[in-house]
């Protein structure tokens, strides 16, 4: 690839890996997984998104530990028997030429609640009870994510340990999958999350009370990560750069944090925001286009760390634009992606950088070479037919 390619199409070395492009399937729950296990809907959701030429795609949130499932058909790696379905996917992505990473989670105080296309609620105490799996909201203190919320569990040692050996242990079954990367889910109000915010994490022990404290918990699941994941693997760590309550988590908060992280082995900080509580909003991070660039290039200026923006970037010059201001080094995109799968090639297409639909699956790219001079001879041969009839008739 030369220099003078867009730079959305120039590839990315992180340790080992080098990611085709820069474009990135963000992380979307599906709520289509058997008991944690990858289903069909994974192998098509995942695998077009290959097709469509991204050069990353990240799993929906995967829970480390049945308690920490968001909703009831999420993925997980809790257990050996969730390897095989998700490594079949892996396979298939790879396949295509694009890598892929899972994003490991325990949704804490969050956990439990119905998809949004039932409504989005906090499933009831009794309804959680009643899964054939252990699920309980679990934080760092007694303090419910928002109305119609359950208090959590507040956390002891014991169970402070227990979640980082689940982190542990659920890295070591991606790397068995065969996953590229392992995200670490650190935002969004989920468990580390609400360890972060002074406005969930009302501790009086050294997990709780200054800053450092409070990061305590994501940074000894960084570091303990880092020493089982392959050491040629490149480890990501998503994070809520304010967490949208007044006095809450902040950014300058998250400098530190990613500085630290990148100290502990973190490749990638991927800036996300909110998610603290679900009460309205104290601090609505408005939501215009890019509206968490801001947030990458901050902390990718001051903390000197590796950088993924996410949020409302929709076309290819956008993207192309991000890059050039050296604002991000990876672009992700959820929804967008959801509406176009085949948005790299199109992107690609759109900056110039795949004139002759090489990019393409060949399977497809072949038939659409062949379809470009036909179609675009039909459509003047209609505009013509269309013109002499209106001739026709003045
Ligand atoms: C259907 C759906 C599911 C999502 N699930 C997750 C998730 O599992 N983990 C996560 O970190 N973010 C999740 N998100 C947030 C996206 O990863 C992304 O950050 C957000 O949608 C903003 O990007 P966009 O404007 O390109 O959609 C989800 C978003 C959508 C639309």
């Amino acid at each position: 690839m030369s220099d003078s390619s867009p730079l959305l199409f120039q590839p990315l070395k992180l340790r080992d890996l080098t990611l085709a492009n820069r474009v990135v399937i963000s992380p979307m729950c599906q709520h289509a997984a058997d008991r944690g296990h990858a289903t069909p809907w994974h192998m098509v959701h995942l695998g077009k998104f290959a097709l469509g030429g991204a050069g990353l795609i990240l799993t929906e949130s995967t829970a480390v530990d049945p308690r920490g499932r968001i909703g009831t058909a999420d993925l997980g790696l809790w257990k050996d028997s969730q390897i095989a379905p998700l490594k079949a996917v892996v396979d298939f992505v790879h396949a295509q030429g694009s890598a892929i990473g899972v994003q490991l989670a325990h949704a804490g105080r969050k956990a439990g609640s119905e998809p949004l296309w039932e409504g989005g609620a906090a499933l009831s105490a009794e309804r959680m009870a009643a899964d054939e799996e252990p699920w309980e909201r679990l934080g760092p203190s007694a303090l419910a994510a928002g109305p119609g919320w359950s208090a959590p569990r507040a956390l002891d040692a014991n169970g402070v340990a227990s979640v980082v050996k689940h982190f542990v242990d659920a890295t070591v079954r991606a790397d068995k999958a065969g996953f590229d990367v392992v995200e670490l889910h650190f935002g969004h109000g989920y468990l580390v999350a609400s360890f972060l915010s002074p406005n969930a994490n009302h501790r009086g022990d050294a997990l709780g009370g200054s800053r450092e404290n409070r990061m305590w918990l994501a940074l000894e699941i960084a570091q303990r990560v880092r020493a089982v994941w392959p050491a040629g693997k490149p480890l990501f760590c998503r994070l809520s750069a304010v967490d949208g309550t007044l006095d809450g988590w902040n950014l300058d908060d998250s400098v530190v944090l990613a500085r630290e992280l990148k100290r502990c082995g973190v490749d990638v900080i991927d800036c996300s925001s909110g998610g603290l509580t679900e009460e309205t909003r104290a601090l609505p991070v408005p939501r215009g286009l890019g509206f968490q660039v801001p947030f990458s290039e901050r902390i990718r200026r001051d903390a000197q760390v590796v950088t993924q923006a996410v949020g409302m970037i929709v076309d290819a010059q956008q993207a192309e634009a991000v890059l050039a201001a050296g604002e991000a080094d990876l672009i992700a995109l959820g929804r967008e992606a959801l509406f176009d799968p085949y948005w790299p090639h199109h992107a690609a297409a759109t900056l110039g950088a795949d004139p002759g639909y090489q990019r393409w699956p060949v399977r497809h790219g072949v038939w659409l070479a062949k379809r470009a001079p036909g179609l675009a001879r039909a459509r003047a041969e209609a505009a013509a037919a269309s013109d002499n009839q209106e001739t026709s008739t003045q």
